[in-house]
């Protein structure tokens, strides 16, 4: 799986550009930011000494959860005695690196655990796509940039790396299909999970009404290079056949599927739902500095901490090192040569448990 995607990763500290202003860059977090203050203000509090417990969904190395993490914190603390524990619970797939995690809980100066003396941290290496919480147990639940992850490669994308831009009809519909279960599966879990009350705030990958999937230039840069490398026999056509990214947007109607005719799965309903273009901050800083090539890099990176492992995942182990430098270095010097800005079609969820009324 991969790593934390660069878009909304904090800028790292120590960095010549790092500020607190610079982390709230990233795209559609402020935003995903304010609707989990939102809701740590408005969910029920279990009574004391019951710690409050947060999930936080696919969480990589933690870093980008810092942010929200401490602004739910902060906004129960108005609420709640300062003893109150405050459970935080990261889950992901076992494959991820939780060491990073926990290192980054021990050293960033923005971890919550230095910022509060109740907040406790824990961790869970399990699909989201199955129950992985005790029922009625979490206040509070944070997802940014994960749920577009499929469970599985619903079927083989052989004409390009993602179903999205395949020309094969049933190959986009069995992707389709597949995120629409994973997204029933992702939120029936959660409405276990949840204490009734609860609520979880999801920050994903969109489509955009108009259907389009975004990265345009993104993609046409790495296709491109692709092709090339293919060329220069570094990667076989077969082996670029077998490369796919088995990612998924979703419109708006598909994240309100699950919950049709009603407006409710079992207790859970949506009581807010966004679907928007969130801005290139590479971009807007090309705007600022024309700097073609440090556009460039800064999207190839992305794309590299972003996908390149599951690219890569297609070739014999001693190949991949070489294949991703040779990948990001090309993509980012055609990015370089065309600058053009990105669509990044994105959509907020929150997810509310209501209490059964008697
Ligand atoms: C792009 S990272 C996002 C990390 C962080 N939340 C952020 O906003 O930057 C996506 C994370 O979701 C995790 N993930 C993908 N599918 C998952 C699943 N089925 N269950 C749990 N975690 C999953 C990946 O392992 C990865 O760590």
């Amino acid at each position: 799986m991969p790593e934390s995607s660069v878009v909304v990763r904090p800028v790292p500290v120590g960095s010549g550009d790092y500020s607190a202003s610079a982390r709230l860059q990233a795209a559609g977090l402020t935003q995903a930011i304010a609707l989990f203050e939102e809701a740590a203000r408005a969910i029920p509090i279990p009574p004391a000494p019951l710690p409050i417990v947060i999930a936080d969904y696919g969480a990589a190395n933690g870093h980008n959860s810092l942010l929200p993490i401490n602004a739910a914190i902060s906004a129960l603390r108005k609420r709640t005695r300062p003893d109150q524990s405050v459970l935080v619970t990261h889950t992901d797939v076992p494959e991820n690196d939780f060491s990073a995690l926990f290192s980054t809980l021990r050293e960033d100066p923005d971890s919550y655990l230095r910022h509060d003396q109740a907040a406790f941290s824990s961790a869970v290496g399990r699909s989201f796509y199955s129950q992985i919480l005790p029922s009625n147990t979490v206040s509070l639940g944070w997802s940014s940039w994960s749920v577009l992850w499929l469970s599985r490669l619903p079927a083989p994308v052989t004409d390009h790396v993602h179903a999205s831009f395949s020309a094969d009809e049933e190959t986009r519909a069995a992707h389709e299909r597949l995120a629409a279960r994973d997204w029933h599966e992702f939120v029936a879990y959660r409405g276990r999970e949840l204490c009734p009350g609860g609520r979880v705030v999801v920050m994903t990958m969109a489509v955009a009404e108009n259907g389009e999937f975004g990265y345009r230039p993104l993609f046409a840069a790495l296709m491109a290079e692709l092709a090339e490398l293919v060329q220069r026999e570094v990667i076989s056509a077969d082996e670029l056949t077998g490369m796919c990214i088995p990612i998924s947007g979703r419109r708006a109607v598909d994240f309100t599927t699950p919950f049709a005719p009603s407006g409710r799965l079992e207790q859970l309903t949506i009581e807010h739902l966004e679907v928007f273009d969130a801005e290139d901050r590479f971009w807007r800083q090309y705007q600022k500095d024309r700097d073609a090539t440090a556009f460039g890099s800064q999207w190839a990176s992305f794309l590299r901490a972003a996908v390149f492992q599951t690219l890569a995942g297609a070739l014999d182990a001693d190949l991949r090192a070489q294949f991703c430098d040779a990948l990001e270095s090309g993509v980012a010097a055609r990015l370089a040569d065309a600058p053009e800005q990105m669509q990044i079609p994105m959509a907020q969820v929150v997810l509310h448990k209501r209490p059964r009324v008697r």
